[in-house]
């Protein structure tokens, strides 16, 4: 039997995702290990897994590298990948929302407004095809809270979890964007050549409880 691989986003989903699966029998001791490796197999069930950069999962997904990838819907729309995304996991729960200054709020509609984020294809579709306003963007990489507070933009289009980031700089959410979570996400061929190792991965999480 070939491997089913799967690409899960490091950090926070990735525990959770390996909790989810372990409960649908899919597993791996050799990941629980700390250990430099990159990649883990559980040979019993034929299945690999490793752990690679949000960004970078949609695109081995895309790719056939791995076969599935467990990653949050915030990757999805900004790296717009050649995907199914076949199921919402349910977990990972936050949203994409427009922070600032309360102060910022008076601007909001205005077309002078500078924009930081580190999600620029989500910001620019909010702003463009949802609001119809021309802003200023201005990318970053992380921390992007600061941008408001040392006067580099106006407001932020970030994800808020529980907002305690925000609260801790003075910010506030201005608007909110779009509800967000944890998706399982397939290669097409994938899909095609390993339909019904698949399917039933799929059927098992809908009917547990994630
Ligand atoms: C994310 C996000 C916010 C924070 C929100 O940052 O960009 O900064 O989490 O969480 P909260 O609402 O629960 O405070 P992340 O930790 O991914 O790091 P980053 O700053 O490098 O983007």
């Amino acid at each position: 039997m070939e491997y089913l691989t799967f690409a899960l986003a490091k950090g926070r989903l990735a525990e959770k995702a390996m909790d989810v699966l372990s409960k649908i029998g899919i597993d791996c001791e050799e990941m629980k290990e700390n250990s430099r490796k990159l990649i883990f197999t559980n040979e019993d069930i034929k299945c690999r897994f490793f752990l690679a950069k949000a960004q970078d999962v949609p695109t081995y997904v895309e790719h056939g590298a791995a076969d599935i990838g467990i990653v949050g819907l915030d990757t999805l729309l900004e790296e717009h990948k050649n995907l199914y995304q076949v199921m919402d996991l349910g977990f990972g729960k936050c949203r994409f929302a427009v922070a600032g200054k309360p102060e910022a709020a008076d601007k909001l509609n205005s077309n002078n407004l500078r924009v930081a984020t580190k999600y620029l294809n989500v910001a620019k579709h909010y702003y463009f095809n949802k609001k119809h306003q021309t802003v200023e963007f201005i990318k970053l990489n992380g921390s992007v809270e600061l941008a408001p507070i040392v006067g580099l933009a106006d407001v932020i289009v970030d994800i808020v979890e529980t907002g305690s980031t925000l609260k801790a700089n003075g910010l506030e959410v201005l608007e909110e964007v779009c509800p967000l979570s944890a998706r399982l996400a397939v290669n097409r061929v994938s899909m095609k050549m390993k339909h019904d190792r698949i399917t039933e991965i799929i059927k098992g999480l809908k009917e547990i409880e994630v």
